[in-house]
């Protein structure tokens, strides 16, 4: 554990003079000294622009650096081919680029998403409904828990597409989104799945998830900001039209308008890369992926399963608030969040008492709606609260954070 912190520089700062404890992975992982390094020796000594465009050395470099980047995306979700990653900017430009450029046919243009959806893959789809493009049905959860009946009753023969999260940033565990697959296949219904939860503690294998495309965030597993990765078959990818156009997108385009020319765009992934590529942040992503791939997934997974449910006990124990979620589910997770059980207990208070007045401490976590907003009306409520963790987290650190809860619900409360 010491030499796995060591390798992130942030757990070892003060900040207002106090010692970082940083329950905050789900908003963003931390990012590895190496990760920075590669990025500054990336822009202060090459920063060529690659992507074929031109020919001299610093692009040639680059360029192979972004396809290596783009093999090691592939390897590190199991992918049969390179070909089937398309650099997005994020989870975000994923969900859009699905929702958008999806082949929905008149007869099939309904898409199912559940409650649990983050507004990066919940608003392109409800604006697309609202534009009439699609039909939108949402699934409702129970206390974070897929009914697998109720969703296939919703998956009839009008729905084109399932777009389901892996692991809600709200609700902790994970989501049976391989069983969810299943369901949708049977009836030719296609399936995205959110990952950008998900793979921070736990591996993917496209492979075998029976999913037609998967989304993830870099700056989630330690990568940079502003880069992540859309996966798809390949014929997946190619069934889908185009959303962002640009350079780089396209084979050729003609010049007679009035015979209504049809550009004709590249397969996957150029068809999806428009404009010049966030190269810097997909070689910084190779370099997180180098971090991620050396811990073990098992140890990765226990360990943090077990913080999670040290978390949700501990959390349970304090009658002054609520945890969300099934505790059964939560330690297959990665976070644990809570609302006020008190009318005392204030989630807006709790956090400034995290960040301002413990004693040598400043504990980073997030309160808000987390972009869940469809959860946070089911619960009723307007802000939750939430502590998430990620590899380099301890024991110690949790016991840190139940002990200001703990002090924070006496003084506020009474006990
Ligand atoms: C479940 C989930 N999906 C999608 C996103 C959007 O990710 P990004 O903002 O990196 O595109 C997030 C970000 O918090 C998330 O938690």
């Amino acid at each position: 554990m010491t030499a796995l912190r060591a390798l992130y520089p942030a757990l070892d700062r003060e900040v207002n003079g106090k010692r970082l404890v940083y329950l905050d992975s789900a908003c963003t992982a931390l990012k590895p000294a190496r990760v920075a390094e590669r990025l500054a020796d990336f822009y202060a000594n090459w920063g060529g622009c690659g992507g074929k465009r031109s020919t001299h050395l610093l692009s040639q470099q680059v360029e192979t650096w972004f396809q290596e980047a783009r093999r090691a995306v592939s390897s590190f979700l199991r992918a049969e081919s390179p070909n089937e990653i398309v650099f997005t900017s994020g989870t975000t430009e994923a969900a859009n680029i699905v929702c958008n450029a999806f082949p929905y046919e008149p007869s099939r243009r309904k898409v199912v998403i559940t409650d649990l959806e983050h507004n990066a893959v919940a608003l392109p789809f409800i604006e697309a409904a609202r534009r009439g493009d699609i039909e939108l049905s949402i699934c409702p959860t129970e206390n974070g828990l897929l009914d697998l009946d109720r969703l296939a009753d919703l998956l009839d023969e009008k729905t084109a597409l399932l777009a389901i999260t892996h692991a809600s940033n709200v609700m902790g565990g994970v989501v049976p989104v391989a069983e969810a697959a299943k369901l949708a296949r049977r009836k030719g219904i296609r399936v995205f799945v959110d990952d950008a939860q998900y793979l921070g503690t736990h591996r993917e294998d496209v492979s075998t998830l029976g999913a037609d495309f998967v989304a993830f965030s870099g700056h989630k597993i330690g990568g940079p900001f502003g880069i992540g990765a859309l996966w798809g078959h390949e014929t997946e990818l190619n069934r889908l039209g185009t959303w962002k156009l640009g350079g780089g997108t396209v084979k050729s385009v003609s010049w007679d308008l009035k015979s209504a020319p049809e550009p004709v765009y590249l397969d996957a992934p150029g068809r999806f890369e428009a404009g010049v590529q966030n190269f810097g942040g997909a070689i910084g992503l190779h370099e997180a992926l180098k971090v991620r791939e050396s811990l073990p997934a098992g140890a990765l997974r226990a360990h943090v399963g077990g913080l999670a449910r040290r978390l949700a006990e501990g959390l349970s124990g304090l009658g002054a608030v609520r945890v969300l979620g099934r505790a059964a589910d939560l330690e297959k997770g990665s976070l644990v969040t809570f609302v006020p059980a008190h009318p005392d207990f204030s989630a807006v208070d709790f956090n400034l008492f995290l960040n301002h007045e413990l004693p040598g401490r400043f504990i980073a976590i997030r309160v808000g709606e987390h972009c869940a907003h469809l959860q946070h009306r089911r619960l009723g409520v307007d802000a939750t609260a939430r502590a998430s963790l990620g590899a380099y987290n301890t024991a110690g650190e949790v016991d840190l954070f139940l002990d200001a809860a703990r002090a924070y619900a006496q003084e506020a409360c009474g006990g």
